[in-house]
């Protein structure tokens, strides 16, 4: 838990939503290890990746079924490994922390790190 907590708040609104993504993908800008798969890798259109997943989270956090996809199917052809997911889980919970507070940010944490898992077992499966 970061300091200041109960001068954060919840999750609430769509502006919220844009700015976690936004945060989290400066982060992922930032680390060698996950930009390298989004920028080199995937040369990822931050344009249109970044409202793609503010309707990604709103879907999942508000039920605006705004974001219509296979998300999964999107990472089949990267190069990630275990290394990858641990530290995507790990500046998402960060980023989560560093901004908000309350039981929206903590479900979002626990459903980001639920998907992150499923999407790595599927992933090992398909590989092995
Ligand atoms: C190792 C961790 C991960 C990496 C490196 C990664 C990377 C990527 C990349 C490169 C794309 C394609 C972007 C594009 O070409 O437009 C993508 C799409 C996407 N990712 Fe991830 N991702 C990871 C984990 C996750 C997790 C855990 C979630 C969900 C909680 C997620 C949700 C999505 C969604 C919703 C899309 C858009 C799919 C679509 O086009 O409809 N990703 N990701």
């Amino acid at each position: 838990m970061s300091n200041n907590n109960e001068l954060k708040q919840d999750i609430r609104t769509e502006q919220d939503i844009e700015l976690m993504v936004n945060s989290f993908y400066d982060k992922v800008n930032q680390d060698a290890l996950l930009s390298y798969v989004f920028n080199d890798f995937s040369k990822v259109d931050w344009d249109t990746h970044l409202p793609k997943m503010y309707r990604f989270w709103n879907t999942l956090i508000f039920g605006a079924q705004s974001y219509k996809g296979n998300p999964f199917a999107m990472h089949i052809p990267l190069p990630v490994e275990a290394k990858h997911f641990e530290r995507w889980i790990a500046l998402f919970d960060k980023n989560m922390d560093e901004l908000f507070a309350g039981e929206v940010a903590e479900e979002t944490k626990l459903r980001a790190k639920s998907i992150a898992h499923v999407f790595q077992s599927k992933l090992a499966y398909l590989k092995n």
